[in-house]
This record gives structure tokens, sequence and C-alpha cells, in this order.
């Protein structure tokens, strides 16, 4: 974890956005996969690991703004659990590592919840996404646990957005690390796209990679020949020569930072001249939002100069779209290569606070989500902000049942060239993703760039 007076200052930076009240924090619990004792891999609630920093199950971070306390609730563990755990730290021990000296059993926060309804004061909290969190706050809060998310603060989750947004140095170290491992896994999966090879031996390896350096990939890995489907998770087929395939893969490292970059290569590979030529469009689009890129800016601009003008002109030049590039952007006739957005922030999460809400995070009261297919899956729209970390994710899909009903639907008719789109069905799709800092006059990329020209990439596999 970071040093104690990281937590202390978090913890009184958000006291300075929330009036009054009892601000809860609430850990994760384990998971179990089959049966109780058998869990999945631990993931703390990253709010928590943000305010209060400990990796440990079942612990309540409680920031009073009256009284000026900060004080954690949990259970300090028995002669059992050391029989099984080995020996362990108490409540106590563990609240000093993060500056909070009040600790308390885990039974007392009814107490104390309890009392400040009854003084009526606000309980603050974030929403919850586990189901044992929700009922935790049913009990706690006393209301019916389909109500409970929507009794989630406004107040505190616009502070926690505003305080996550901004990395802080020791962040951003943590994201290089993350970034390091994710160069890695990339490198790997470029080095053994080999005819013959299956999918799920490289995915496997990638998860393999990321363990081994004690972390974890930092979201379930896509790796797959039918890149187009955009979440592919399905690793059942062996590779073959000439298909592009498509990885997109991260690593969480140790203190639970995330990498999360896409690279497409060709299997056996070499490109073909018509993998190239969309493979370049892709790049070109991923290389001006890196450009673009700087504070003040609007991601939806970045999105649309790029997802949108960058690509449409490409497949303008190659036939594939015609007509005015500004009016086909406007009209969205580009979402039906590129289906999503051109990014989101990244931190803790892959997708940044997304557990409190995409629209507050990528987005305020100055833009707000386009109402449109593709635009609209943007998650990140707002102002760029220095020490913001974002995704630079474009790309080019070739979906078959997607062109059909647009064309049966004779979507878009006057900018897509639906009759040069059949030789195409099997082309799959190409995303390239790379991991930015905004700085104080544009962007850098976390890490080391991931080879990604056509010949960096051809190079690495040749090796
Ligand atoms: N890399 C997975 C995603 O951004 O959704
Ligand atoms: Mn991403």
């Amino acid at each position: 974890m970071f040093d104690k007076q990281v937590y202390i200052n978090r913890r009184l930076a958000l006291r300075k956005r929330i009036k009054s009240g009892l601000v809860l924090i609430l850990g994760n619990a384990e998971s179990p996969m089959n049966y109780r004792s058998n869990c999945y891999r631990f993931r703390q609630d990253s709010n928590f690991l943000y305010f209060f920093g400990l990796d440990l199950p079942n612990l309540v971070g409680v920031i009073d703004i009256e009284d000026g306390r900060d004080s954690l609730y949990g259970d300090d563990f028995d002669i059992d659990d050391i029989i099984w755990m080995g020996p362990q730290p108490s409540l106590s021990e563990l609240g000093g590592r993060v500056g909070v000296l009040s600790t308390h059993p885990h039974r007392d926060l009814f107490g104390l919840v309890n009392r400040s309804i009854q003084q009526g004061r606000r309980v603050h909290i974030l929403p919850p996404y586990r189901p044992d969190n929700i009922m935790l706050l049913e009990r706690l809060l006393g209301i019916n646990q389909l109500m409970v998310k929507s009794y989630a603060s406004l107040d505190l989750v616009r502070a926690v957005v505003a305080l996550r947004s901004i990395k802080e140095d020791c962040e951003i170290e943590e994201l290089e690390r993350a970034a390091t491992v994710g160069y890695r896994m990339h490198v790997a999966a470029m080095r053994m796209a080999k005819p013959g090879a299956t999918e799920q031996e490289l995915a496997g390896h990638l998860e393999g990679l990321a363990i081994a350096h004690g972390y974890m990939p930092s979201f379930p890995i896509i790796l797959s020949q039918n890149g187009e489907t955009l979440h592919n998770h399905d690793h059942s087929q062996v590779l073959t020569e000439g298909r592009l395939l498509l990885v997109d893969a991260g690593a969480e490292n140790g203190m639970h930072y995330a990498s999360d970059n896409t690279r497409t290569m060709p299997v056996g590979g070499k490109f073909s001249s018509r993998q190239r030529d969309i493979y370049n469009i892709v790049l070109a689009a991923n290389n001006k939002a890196i450009e673009l890129a700087k504070p003040g800016v609007p991601y939806l601009d970045v999105h649309r100069a790029t997802s949108g003008k960058v690509i449409t002109e490409g497949l303008k030049a190659l036939g594939l779209m015609k007509g005015d590039v500004d009016e086909a952007v406007a009209n969205g006739a580009h979402a039906l290569f590129q289906p999503h957005g051109l990014g989101h922030m990244m931190g803790l999460d892959v997708h940044d606070m997304e557990d409190l809400g995409e629209n507050y995070v990528g987005y305020d009261d100055e833009i707000t989500r386009v109402n449109q297919f593709g635009t609209g899956s943007l998650r990140l729209g707002r102002r760029l902000q220095k020490g913001f970390v974002l995704t630079d994710e474009p790309g080019i899909y070739f979906i078959p049942a997607l062109i059909e009903k647009w064309k049966a639907e004779r979507i878009n008719e006057a900018f897509i060239c639906y009759d040069k789109l059949q030789d195409y069905y099997n082309f799959g799709g190409i995303r390239l993703e790379d991991d930015l800092l905004i700085t104080d006059t544009g962007c850098r990329i976390i890490g080391k760039r991931i080879p990604i020209t056509v010949d960096e990439v051809e190079a690495t596999m040749s090796q």
C-alpha cells in the first residue's frame, strides 16, 4: 500500500467536498465460487482501496464529517482463523497502516448508523454492486434492498469522481508497473500467434504471465480471430494463417492499478495488403487521438475527430464509404464500423469508477451523452484535465449481422458502399488501444508503447 499519509490526505480532501453527515465506504467480502470456503480471488472495492488502502475482506471505512474522525469497522481474526491462515495483524494495527486510529468490531456499525439516522444525519453511501453489500446496507439503513441503490449519495459520488479522476504521482507509478506487464503479455501474444496454436493456449499464457508477476488480468482476456465481436471471450478456435487475431488484454498490478491495451496481428506474421489498409486507418485514428488529447479538450470531440472523421476518410479512400465526410460523421455512419466509443477512464478499475455511474465519470453538466448509435457508447466525453488517465481505442469491425441490418433498413445508405462490404464478411475486426496520461500540454502513453506499426508488429512476430 502507499504511505499512510496518502490515505489521510485523500480522506481530508473528501471531507472538504462533503458538507455534513456520515460517509460509509464499504469494502468487499469474499465471493464463493461453489461453496463458502472455495472463493474467487479476492478483489477489494476500489473506493475502499482509494480511501482506506487495506486489501482484506469484511471491512467498512467511516468518515464522520462533523466529529472529524475516520474509523474502521471489522473483526479481529480469532485462533481458528490463525490456524488456517497463519498469524494476522489486528484491526488496530491495520488501521495504523492507513492512518486510522479508531477501530471497532463490525457489529458496532449498526449502532453508529442507527444513531446517526435517529439524529437526522445524512448517511452517504456509494452505489453498491455486490449482493452482500446490498444486503448489508438493507440491514444498516432499514431500506428494502431494491431501493438501496437509489439511496446512494450523489454528493459523495461526485466528490469521489472528482478526486479519483486526477491521478497522483504515486498512482501513475503503479499504472506504469501494470503497463510493463501488459507490454509483456502483448509481445508474448505476437510471438505465439502461429498457425496451429489455439486461442486458448495464448489466452492462458497471457493470464499466466500476469499471475506469475503476482498480478492478475485487469478484465477477462479478449483474444479472438473473430475480433469483430467486440468483447469476445470465446477462445475455442485454432489459429489459421491469414486471419487477424485481436488481443485486448491488460494487467492489474498488486496495488490494483490497471493496464488495458489492444493489438491486432496477422496469424503467421504478415499482414495482407487489404488487412494493412484497414489497419493503417485504425492506427491513424489512434495516433490522431494522441495528437489531440490535452487539457480542456472534450474527449467527445476527440472521438468524433478520430473514430468519426479519420475512420470515415480512410474508408472512403478505400471505396467502402462515400459522400461528405463531415455529414457522414454527423449522421453516425462510421458507427457501422466502430459501434463503440474511443475510450474510457482507467485507474484502480479498468473502466475506472464505472460502479459510480458512467455518466458521472464521463460526462458533466456541460457535456452530456449523445443519443446516437455508436457515439452513445462513448464512456468518456467530458473535457480532459491534467492527471486523467484514459484509453485511446479506435477500431474498425466488419460485423455481418449489423451490416445486413443496416443495409435492409437502408440506414446511412448515402454514406456506405454496401455492395463492397460482402467481401469483408470474413475480415474480422481491428482495434488498437493505448493508455494515455493527460499532461500539462498534451498527453503521453503510459508505459513503453507496445509494437503497433505494421513493421513493428511483423518484426515482433518474426522474433
Ligand atoms: N478492454 C476492454 C474494454 O475496454 O472494454
Ligand atoms: Mn479499454
